[in-house]
């Protein structure tokens, strides 16, 4: 069983949105059994969890006390994948969430905000030896700060090559506890979902498959986020 955290300092960078719907996500994909946890007091992921109809994935009831044992239940029971949120902060129940991931997953919207508030987890990630992967969030499709902010996360070769971009199908969805890829039709949201869970089960399982980036526009230089009150390379980490 492969497990994976969500998380972020930042509030509303997708962490909650990002969890659902890579857990849906694995499971369509057959990689399931899936189960799913909600480490965040406010309880986001276990409200669309409850409105949900469809019976997968699981979610289960614990705490970060717990989780231990638990994980080694959830393997016992032959659950293939486990996905934890977490609430927006670096509190050592955090840390000890994190220490029992085999990937850790760092939604970022690309905004100066979310940029830098992501080095103190990164730090924090990095301190405790588990592995991380930046996700670009709510991205707007062809934005000056959309580039700016692959640039920036792109330098430290951590940056999933899958952007989600901001739709309002994500929201949308989770309102009756569903994802964009249980939505009638074909859409961009759910393909990007997909491409994300491919490269993510790819890390999982050792290796990265290869996914083609957007084709981009020329970038601008680094310190233009910088010199615009955005974080500097050297000020990010
Ligand atoms: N890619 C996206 N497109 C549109 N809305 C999004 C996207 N990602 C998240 N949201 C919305 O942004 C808000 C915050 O997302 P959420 O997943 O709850 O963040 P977090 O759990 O990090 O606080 C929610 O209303 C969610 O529906
Ligand atoms: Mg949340």
């Amino acid at each position: 069983m492969k497990v994976i955290v969500v998380a972020s300092r930042k509030g509303g960078s997708g962490k909650t949105t990002l969890a659902g719907h890579l857990a849906v996500q694995a499971e369509l994909a057959g990689a399931g059994p899936v189960a799913m946890v909600d480490a965040d007091p406010q309880g986001s992921l276990a409200d669309w969890w409850n409105k949900r109809v469809a019976e997968t994935p699981v979610f289960v009831q614990t705490s970060v006390p717990d989780l231990p044992d638990d994980i080694a239940r959830l393997r016992d029971l032959g659950i293939q994948l486990l996905v934890i949120d977490t609430p927006p902060a670096l509190s050592s129940a955090i840390a000890d969430v994190i220490r029992l991931s085999d990937l850790v997953v760092i939604p970022s919207r690309p905004s100066p905000h979310d940029l830098l508030s992501l080095g103190a987890t990164v730090e924090l990630v990095e301190h405790l030896g588990r592995p991380l992967v930046f996700v670009l969030n709510g991205a707007a499709p062809r934005a000056r700060i959309t580039n700016e902010a692959i640039t920036i996360l792109s330098q430290y070769g951590m940056l999933a090559p899958v952007i989600v971009h901001q739709r309002v199908d994500f929201a949308a969805s989770m309102i009756d506890g569903r994802t964009v890829m249980e939505l009638p039709g074909k859409s961009r949201s759910a393909e990007e979902v997909l491409a994300l869970w491919r490269y993510l089960s790819g890390r999982l399982s050792g290796f990265a498959r290869p996914v083609a980036l957007p084709s981009l526009p020329p970038l601008p230089p680094v310190g233009r986020l910088a010199a615009s009150g955005g974080p500097a390379r050297s000020g990010f980490l």
